[in-house]
């Protein structure tokens, strides 16, 4: 058997390269920000130069190594050549998906404008940034690892969040599907399902209504808070902590996935 590894050696990402797409937003920032700490070399991949730019400031503040390159991850070539750029200086050990948008419109109401927005930038731009980004991932020494952004309304439906309840459901599948095409080359595929937290895409679907509804339904009676997705991130980033695992969705919602009424 080899030794025993110190917690700090086994989430140690010193020499890793990481890229968060929509490392510009509420989730996404902690994430690069969690990577940056840990010792890897984060690019923030988003649209907003000015939040981009901010969580750049903030890592290199804090002593880590970081920068903005702009990507709208609807759009292939703007997200092919962010990649380009990344292989250019050696490829990526770690890929976060974690842009995300949101929409209230009930079923009824829902056109099909509305719902490919929210199959797109939730589902379809995952599928398009892995397959931009994994050959510069595939066999890389330590393997490479793939973490997706799902969701807690991926499983038993909530109300007001069909279509992008929908997309979030296809993510969960959509990392099995990667886990195991991806797995000959060495590059892990899992997930994340957040339970619920305030950030920019929820703002206006988290009324106090909805935040008592949520919170009956959450068996530790609460939101959760962006750093409380560090562990599980570090976790499936490191191959030292995670090698073994892939095709998981890792829950972090306060155990509202294990409620009922
Ligand atoms: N906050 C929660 O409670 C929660 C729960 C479950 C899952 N999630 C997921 O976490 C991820 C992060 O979301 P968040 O909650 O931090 O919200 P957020 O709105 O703060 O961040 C989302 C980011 O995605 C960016 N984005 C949207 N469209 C994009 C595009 N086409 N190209 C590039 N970037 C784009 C936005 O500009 C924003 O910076 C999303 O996938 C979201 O669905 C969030």
């Amino acid at each position: 058997m080899s030794a025993v590894p110190t917690p700090a050696a086994l989430f140690d990402l010193t020499g890793k390269r990481a890229a968060v797409i929509g490392g510009t937003g509420v989730l996404g920032g902690r994430f690069a920000q969690s990577l940056a700490a840990a010792g890897a070399e984060v690019a923030v991949l988003g649209r907003s130069e000015e939040r981009g730019t901010a969580v750049v400031a903030e890592i290199e503040a804090a002593g880590g190594r970081a920068r903005f390159i702009a990507a709208d991850v609807s759009d292939r070539t703007t997200l092919g050549v962010a990649a380009a750029d990344l292989a250019q200086g050696g490829g990526i050990d770690i890929l976060v998906n974690a842009a995300g948008v949101n929409g209230k419109t009930p079923f009824a109401e829902l056109g099909d404008e509305e719902w490919e927005r929210l199959l797109e930038v939730n589902l379809t731009s995952v599928f398009r940034a892995c397959q931009i980004f994994a050959p510069q991932m595939s066999n890389r020494p330590d393997g490479a690892s793939i973490i997706n952004i799902s969701s807690a309304s991926s499983g038993p439906p909530l109300s007001k969040v069909f279509g992008y309840g929908v997309a979030k459901a296809g993510i969960n599948n959509l990392t099995q599907y990667l886990a195991r095409e991806l797995a000959p080359e060495g590059v892990r595929v899992n997930a994340i399902a957040p339970g619920f937290f305030p950030a920019e895409q929820n703002r206006a679907l988290l009324t106090r209504e909805r935040v008592d509804s949520i919170i009956g339904h959450t068996a530790m009676r609460r939101l959760g808070s962006p750093e409380e997705l560090d562990g599980a991130l570090l976790w499936l980033a490191a191959p030292l902590a995670s090698g073994f695992v892939t095709g998981a969705v890792i829950h972090v919602d306060g155990g509202f996935s294990a409620m009922t009424i």
